[in-house]
C-alpha cells in the first residue's frame, strides 16, 4: 500500500529530506536466514520459487536501494522482525510474502531484488521486485520516486538473462514453470494518485479510471505470462476508507467525530475487486493459473469484529499518534504502542504483522489449492 508524500506541505518535505540525509547511517541488513532443512514441503509441492511484484504490501527493502523519500529501513520499522531489524519491509515484522514463502516450504524471508549481495541460491529461490509507493498506473510511482511495474517486469526479464547466465536456458525456464507468483498492487492508485492529486481526475471519472487500471493490469498479467509464468496470485484492493491515513484525510473538518471507515472509499475498492475478478475469469488461459486473492472481506472483519483477533485498536496505527504517519514520519522519534499486536495497522497506511498473519490464514485453502495440484 502506500505512500502518501503528496498529503505533506513543501516545507515538511524538505525537512524529509534533511532528515533522511542525516538518517542513512541506519542501514537496513539482511536477515539470517533459517536453516533449509527446518522447512517442510506441504502436500510434498515442488514449487521452485516465489516472485514478487507491486508495492508496499509486498516491498521487502527494494526502495533502500533507490532514491526516494518513501523507505522505511530505520526503527521502529522492523521493531518485531528477526533481530528487530528494519529490513525496508513497511510494517513491524514479516510481510504476507515472507509467510507465504516459508508456509511453502521455500525460505523464510522473500529478499528484495535490488540487494546487490542476494547468493545464487537466494536468487534461484525467488526475489521480490515491489517497491512501496508503485501502483499499476505509471504515474502513481512518478509521484513518489518509486520503481513502475512496467520497470520491475524489466527487472524481472534481467534477472532471468542472469539466471541463464548461471544454471542455463533450460533450467531457467523449468525453474520459472514451477514457480509461484504473486501482484499486489492498485491501493496507491486510488490513495496517493486519484484521490490525492489532481493528475487523473481532470480526465478520468472513477469508473473509468478503474477501467483504465484494469486494461493495465491485464497488460501486466500478459507480460508475465508471456515470460513464462504459470502461476499467478493477484491481491485485490483492501477496504480503502478505512486506512488510518484515509479516514484522517476525510475527517479534518470534524476531528472530533469517533473515527470510523470512509464508505465511499471502500466502495471504490469493492467495485474495482468485482471487475478485476471478471476480467480473471475471462482472461482464462490454458496451462496457466490465474488466482483472485481476496483480502478485502478479511481485512473489514478485523476491523469490524476486533475481539476476534485479539485487535483493540483499528481506526490508527501503532506508530505515532496513528494518524497520518508512515515512512520518514514514523521514525526513531515516535512513539510507539505497547503490543502492535493489538494494532490492525502499523503506520497510518501499512498492517501490522499480526494482520499480514490472519490475511495469510485467509489465504491459505487458496495457496493449498494450489500447492496440491
Ligand atoms: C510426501 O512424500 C512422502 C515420502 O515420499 C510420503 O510418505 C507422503 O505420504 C507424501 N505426502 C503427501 C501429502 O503426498
Ligand atoms: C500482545 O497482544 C496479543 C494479541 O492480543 C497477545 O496475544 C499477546 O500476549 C500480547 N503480548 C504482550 C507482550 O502483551
Amino acid at each position: 500500500m502506500g505512500c502518501s508524500c503528496m498529503f505533506l506541505p513543501y516545507s515538511l518535505m524538505l525537512f524529509l529530506i534533511l532528515f533522511i540525509t542525516f538518517s542513512t547511517n541506519i542501514r537496513a541488513q539482511t536477515p539470517p536466514l533459517t536453516k533449509k532443512n527446518l522447512l517442510i514441503r506441504p502436500f510434498n509441492n515442488t514449487v521452485s520459487a516465489l516472485f514478487v511484484f507491486g508495492d508496499s504490501t509486498v516491498d521487502p527493502g527494494n526502495n533502500n536501494y533507490i532514491c526516494t523519500v518513501l523507505k522505511c529501513n530505520f526503527p521502529p520499522y522492523g521493531k518485531d522482525f528477526v533481530g528487530h531489524i528494519p529490513s525496508g519491509r513497511f510494517t513491524n515484522g514479516r510481510l504476507v510474502t515472507d509467510l507465504m514463502a516459508s508456509y511453502i516450504g521455500i525460505k523464510e524471508f522473500v529478499p528484495p531484488y535490488l540487494n546487490p549481495t542476494l547468493s545464487l541460491e537466494e536468487l534461484l529461490t525467488g526475489v521480490s521486485f515491489a517497491s512501496g509507493g508503485s501502483g499499476f498506473d505509471p504515474i502513481t510511482a512518478q509521484i513518489s520516486g518509486v520503481i513502475p511495474l512496467e520497470v520491475q517486469l524489466k527487472y524481472f526479464r534481467s534477472y532471468k538473462i542472469r539466471l541463464e547466465n548461471e544454471i542455463g536456458e533450460e533450467r531457467t525456464k523449468l525453474l520459472i514453470s514451477k514457480a509461484a507468483f504473486l501482484v499486489s498492487a492498485g491501493t496507491n492508485d486510488f490513495i496517493v494518485n486519484y484521490f490525492g492529486t489532481q493528475f487523473r481526475r481532470y480526465t478520468f471519472t472513477v469508473a473509468a479510471y478503474q477501467q483504465f487500471l484494469l486494461q493495465k493490469t491485464q497488460q501486466f498479467l500478459q507480460d508475465l505470462m508471456a515470460e513464462g509464468a504459470r502461476f499467478i496470485g493477484i491481491v485485490g484492493l483492501p477496504p480503502l476508507g478505512c486506512l488510518p491515513v484515509v479516514i484522517t484525510t476525510n475527517t479534518v473538518a470534524t476531528p472530533l467525530l469517533p473515527r470510523e471507515c470512509i464508505d465511499s472509499y471502500s466502495a471504490v475498492g469493492n467495485e474495482y475487486n468485482w471487475l478485476l475478478q471478471n476480467m480473471l475469469t475471462n482472461m482464462d488461459i490454458p496451462g496457466t493459473q490465474l488466482v483472485y486473492a481476496d483480502i478485502y472481506n478479511p481485512l473489514y472483519d478485523m476491523v469490524q469484529n476486533p475481539n476476534k483477533y485479539g485487535f483493540d485498536e483499528v481506526h490508527r496505527g501503532c506508530c505515532g499518534s496513528g494518524l497520518f504517519e508512515l515512512a520518514i514520519l514514523c521514525n526513531p522519534h515516535s512513539i510507539v504502542c505497547f503490543n502492535a499486536s493489538r494494532y490492525v495497522f502499523w503506520d497510518a497506511v501499512h498492517p501490522t504483522q499480526a494482520t499480514y498473519y490472519n490475511l495469510f490464514k485467509f489465504l491459505r485453502p487458496i495457496i493449498d489449492s494450489i500447492l496440491k495440484q
